[in-house]
């Protein structure tokens, strides 16, 4: 088929290209991969597609993928975070603006909900056989699930012979994704069935789309293989914690500029990202204080010195609400009527259901004002006690690191995205190890993934001796823990 991309300016890729050359040097365990099996191609035969933040970082995963054999398709997993230099130098690849030979990308920063649905879309459309038959992808890289969902969806619809009608309790979201589902019907019965059989596997990023997979698994409608990428450790205990520690305050900084030493910041959520997101405000002099509903990450944060309290104890006097939940309905229209004036609120979770914002619309006579892209300032009416007074949302209630800034640094995302490609690598070559379900990868693997790391910090590991090894009951080139180790 003619090659295909969807993307805001192609002109871009020279700038986006200069990003990529530095990132490589900062993405060592990505190259390491290169160089281990550029030689032996194992992803000859994959055609991945990718749902993923179109980033700096994945252009390197994504050209990774390529040299290792796969053929590609992409678009971002959200809408606002690709950086339209990236998607396109990716496009252009070894050729010119003029005749672009690289991957087909579909993204660009700003998208609305129909078209990221319309994007995500055309990952899953490869043209046709020589026979005329529609071709597909055999494998997916997912970051939050959406890919999959829309798979499973389609497959759901085609078997029952029908698409619902929307009810009043869809999001305007997935009345979308049902819209296009329903066309898709229309046009072509089975499609999402056989691109679903089609399918070898999935790889997944993050916590939110790894709680989709295991939903699926429980409910007996994964229909193949998965790999639990988030929680090899050094995708979980780095990406998510020391990712979210750079880039929080990144988005903060750049979508408000608002000096964040000695403001109340309050951060929904002690996981991983919640604790890198306490970190990062701390870091900048922020008095953090912390909500839970998990008595041992409430726990962890009592003991990292910060104060945990409820919403309610705080959402008239705090400065910052960030929410890292990964849960819904966690900061609603309510609370947000309540703040004082130009308090900034902002989610670093996966999905913009955290922050009521369709409430926050509802409120009567409520205002938005565009400060600039992805930064609103909503003016609340006076209502009884409450003054009149504004509130900053970032990015419309979606991940405020990715929507205001860049995302995580290229460092810490190669450690994810090793994983990810060792991920892709397992499910595609060894597939009878992997019965349908959700898995992770091995320790061994985790710990590889670390050591291509080390080099490039000066890290001098210590050796077991082989007597040292015995006593602790471990091989000396590991793996050095239990699979219960919680590092
Ligand atoms: P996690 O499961 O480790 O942490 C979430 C924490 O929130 C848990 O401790 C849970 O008890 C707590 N929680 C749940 N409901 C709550 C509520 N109503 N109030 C207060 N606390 C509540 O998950 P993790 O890995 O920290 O991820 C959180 C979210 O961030 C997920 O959606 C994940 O996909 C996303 N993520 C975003 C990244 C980004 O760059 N923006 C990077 C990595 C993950």
């Amino acid at each position: 088929m003619s090659f295909e991309y969807q993307v805001r300016d192609l002109s871009l890729a020279e700038a986006g290209r200069h990003e990529l050359r530095l990132a490589e040097h900062e993405m060592p365990g990505l190259m390491a991969l290169r160089a281990e099996f550029g030689d032996a191609q194992p992803l000859a035969g994959a055609r991945i597609a990718g749902s993923l933040h179109m980033t700096v970082q994945t252009a390197v995963l994504i050209e990774t993928l390529v040299a290792l054999g796969a053929q590609v398709r992409w678009a971002s997993c959200n809408i606002f975070s690709t950086q339209d230099q990236a998607a396109a130098a990716v496009v252009v690849g070894k050729g010119t603006v003029e005749a672009p030979a690289g991957v087909p990308v579909f993204a660009w920063k700003g998208e609305t909900l129909e078209e990221y649905w319309a994007l995500a879309d055309r990952i899953f459309d490869w043209g046709t056989d020589p026979e005329g038959h529609r071709v597909g992808p055999n494998m997916i890289l997912d970051d939050g699930g959406d890919a999959t969902m829309l798979v499973l969806e389609g497959k759901r619809f085609e078997a029952a012979g029908a698409v619902p009608a929307t009810t009043g309790e869809d999001s305007e979201e997935y009345a979308v994704v049902l819209e296009l589902l329903r066309k898709s019907l229309a046009e072509d019965p089975q499609r999402w069935t056989r691109i679903a059989e089609g399918i070898q596997g999935v790889t997944e990023e993050t916590t939110t789309g790894v709680h989709r997979l295991a939903e699926y698994f429980r409910n007996g409608v994964l229909p193949f293989p998965s790999i639990n990428v988030n929680d090899s450790v050094t995708k979980s205990k780095f990406d998510n914690k020391y990712g979210t520690r750079h880039s929080l305050i990144d988005g903060i900084n750049r979508g408000t500029d608002v000096l964040i030493g000695g403001k109340t910041a309050v951060v929904c959520g002690y996981g991983d990202v919640g604790k890198g997101s306490a970190e990062s405000l701390r870091g900048q002099g922020a008095r953090v204080v912390v909500t839970e509903v998990d008595p041992i990450n409430a726990l962890q944060a009592a003991m990292d010195g910060y104060q945990v309290v409820r919403l309610e104890d705080v959402v008239e006097t705090a400065d910052i609400f960030i929410t890292a939940t990964g849960n819904k309905d966690v900061v609603m229209a309510s609370d947000i009527a309540r703040m004082k004036h130009q308090a900034i609120v902002g989610n670093i979770g996966h999905f913009d259901n955290e922050i009521d914002m369709a409430g926050l619309a509802r409120i009567p006579g409520v205002e938005k004002v565009e400060i600039k892209p992805q930064v609103h300032e909503w003016r609340i009416p006076a209502d009884g006690d409450v003054a009149a007074h504004s509130v900053i949302v970032l990015s419309e209630g979606r991940l405020l690191n990715l929507g205001n800034a860049t995302g995580h640094p290229s460092f810490v995302m190669s450690n994810s995205f090793t994983n990810q490609v060792l991920g892709q690598i397992e499910l595609f070559t060894k597939s009878e190890a992997y019965p349908v379900g959700v898995h992770r990868l091995g320790k061994q693997l985790d710990e590889k993934v670390a050591r291509l790391h080390l080099d490039a910090l000066g890290v001098r590991l210590t050796e077991l001796t082989k007597s040292q090894a015995d006593y602790l009951g471990v091989d000396v080139e590991g793996p050095y823990k239990p699979e219960h180790y919680r590092y």
